[in-house]
Formats: structure tokens, sequence, C-alpha cells
């Protein structure tokens, strides 16, 4: 049984642990004439987590992780509608409660419609990750202009819709995180266009978490590094992938739950001090 199931406060999304320090640090916080502002309420419906491109990777662990800590959650695909399903239904048979929608994140309606799919089944929006994204690779002499103008348009205009609907609706105490990579920092040969498009997190997130100040709203982005996903290992050989591997720190490529597990560290009430920051969740690999 896990400490969802002994624990009411756990599955609103409030941990016991959460509530303790409050109690404890807010007679010090009166004395100083301060109150304990940065305490999330949790909205009747309970807290709500929409991350978008949840169909598998890292997004589909990043739903069932926020599911299982108690959030309901917005799953979304561009294509794989039966995946997208897929996650629905393994939160649901976990106890938790979910929706999927298919959107575009390229298309700012579809994510208007994305968002408000979100309020209508769970009343509003507390936790938005920014994660839909594609990677297509060449070299700067090889590239095409559509596979530019198409990770343009996912990973940049397509984060930058999402942020925007989440400065508009993400309710007070809120957490946005968009995921970056740390490619930003490796600058690999044949990444050119897609680090650029990542680097573009770094910026957004630091100015929208300047943009939301006063709101107790906290803005992230997350860099991760090679993680066993489709988006890393398609086009790759296995030996390029051993090649990879022999570079990490520990040895072996980040499963998509170790980047689940810090984005939901990110979200927890005690983290709400770190925004405007890019983390970088790479093992140590740069
Ligand atoms: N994997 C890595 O090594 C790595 C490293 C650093 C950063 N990242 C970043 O982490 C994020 C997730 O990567 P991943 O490896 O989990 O990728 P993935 O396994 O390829 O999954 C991509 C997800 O994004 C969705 N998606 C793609 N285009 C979309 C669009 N236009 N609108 C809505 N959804 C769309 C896909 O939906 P469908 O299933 O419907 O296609 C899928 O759910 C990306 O932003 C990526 O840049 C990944």
């Amino acid at each position: 049984m896990s400490e969802q199931d002994h624990n009411p406060m756990a599955k609103s999304g409030v941990s016991r642990r959460n509530l303790l320090t409050v109690a404890a640090i807010a007679p010090a916080l009166a004395t100083l004439g301060a109150t304990v502002a940065s305490a999330q309420p949790v909205p009747p419906g309970g807290r709500v987590a929409l991350v978008t491109g949840s169909s598998r990777g890292i997004g589909a662990a990043t739903a069932k992780r926020l599911a299982r800590d108690g959030y309901a959650v917005v799953v979304n695909c561009r294509v794989n509608r039966d995946l997208a399903a897929a996650v629905v239904a393994e939160i649901e048979a976990e106890g938790g409660r979910a929706i999927w929608e298919q959107a575009d994140v390229a298309e700012a309606a579809e994510v208007a419609r994305l968002f408000g799919a979100a309020e209508s089944a769970f009343g509003g929006v507390d936790v938005v990750v920014s994660n839909a994204g594609v990677m297509p690779l060449a070299s700067f002499a090889d590239m095409s202009d559509e596979a530019f103008d198409h990770v343009m348009a996912v990973n940049v205009k397509g984060s930058f819709n999402v942020l925007r609907e989440a400065a508009r609706r993400v309710r007070d105490h809120g957490r946005i995180i968009a995921l970056s990579s740390s490619i930003t920092q490796l600058r690999s040969p044949t990444y050119g266009p897609y680090a650029a498009s990542k680097a573009a997190q770094d910026i957004f997130v630091n100015v929208l978490a300047k943009e939301l100040a006063g709101r107790m709203i906290s803005v992230n982005a997350l860099a991760p590094g090679l993680v066993n996903t489709t988006l890393f290992t398609d086009g790759k050989t296995p030996e390029q992938i051993a090649g990879f591997v022999q570079r990490t720190p520990h040895g072996r490529l980040a499963e998509p739950g170790d980047i689940a597990d810090v984005i939901a560290g990110l979200c927890a009430e005690d983290g709400w001090w770190v925004s405007g920051q890019t983390i970088f969740a790479n093992g140590g690999i740069v």
C-alpha cells in the first residue's frame, strides 16, 4: 500500500511533511509580521497538472508520476491517441484521475482548447509541463528548410503557445516547467537548430518567472541529458548509442522516470523558491 493510500493529504497534493514544515515556521514568521503565503492552497477539486506530449517518453512518465502524487492529469498527444489513452487507463487503474486530449502545440487555438478541456474536466490548472518536442538532426549543410521550420514550430512556437496559455490560466501557487536540454551546453554537431530551440526555453522561463511575480508561481526549465526515449534513440545505431553511453558518468542513459522524478520535485511545495532557473538533470554529463 502506498503512502497516498494511507494519507488523504498526499492524494490531494499536500504532504504531511509540508504541513508540518509550514506549521513549524509559522509562529516565527508571524513574529516578523510575515504571512505563510507560500503554502499551496488545495482547490476544491484538487490540484491539476497538464503535461504536453505525454503519450510517451518523458511526458508519459511525468503524467504518471504527478498522478501518483495526487494531481488530476491532462495527457496530451499529437498523433498517438492510443498511447495517450493507455497512459490515462494506467493512471485510472492506479486510482488516479486523468483525461487525454489530442492537440498540436504548434497551433495556438489547439493549445487554448487543451487548457479549456483541463478546466472543464477538473476546474483549473495548477501545473503545466511544456514537454512536447521534436528533434530533427542534420548538419548545417544538410538541414532542409522543412526540418528547420518544423523544430522551430513545435519546440519554440509550440512551447511559447503553451507558456502563454499557462501565464493566462495557471492558478496562483502554480508551477510551470519547460523542457530544455543539456545539448545547449554540449552543442554537438548536427544538433544546431534543436539546441537553439531548447536554449529558447531557458530564456522563456526566466522572463516568465519575473512576469508572474507576486502570484507564488515558479517557472523553470528542466534540461535532461541523454534519455532513453525514441526521440534520442531513433536514427542512431546501437554502436552510436553505446558511444554516447560510454560518455555518461553513470554508464547508462537516463530513464524517463528519472526525469519525471526531478519534475515532481520542482512541483513540490518545498521547491517553490527555485524560479527562473534552468535545472540540469543529466547525471553529471555536462
Ligand atoms: N530524450 C532525450 O534524450 C531528451 C533530452 C533532453 C531534452 N528532451 C526533451 O524532452 C521532451 C520530451 O522528449 P522525449 O524524449 O520524451 O520525446 P518522445 O519520446 O519523442 O515523445 C514526444 C512527445 O511529444 C509529443 N509531440 C510531438 N510533437 C507534438 C506536437 N506538435 N504537439 C503535441 N505533442 C507533440 C508526442 O506525441 P505523439 O506520441 O502523438 O507523437 C510525444 O508524446 C522534448 O521537449 C525533448 O526536447 C529529451
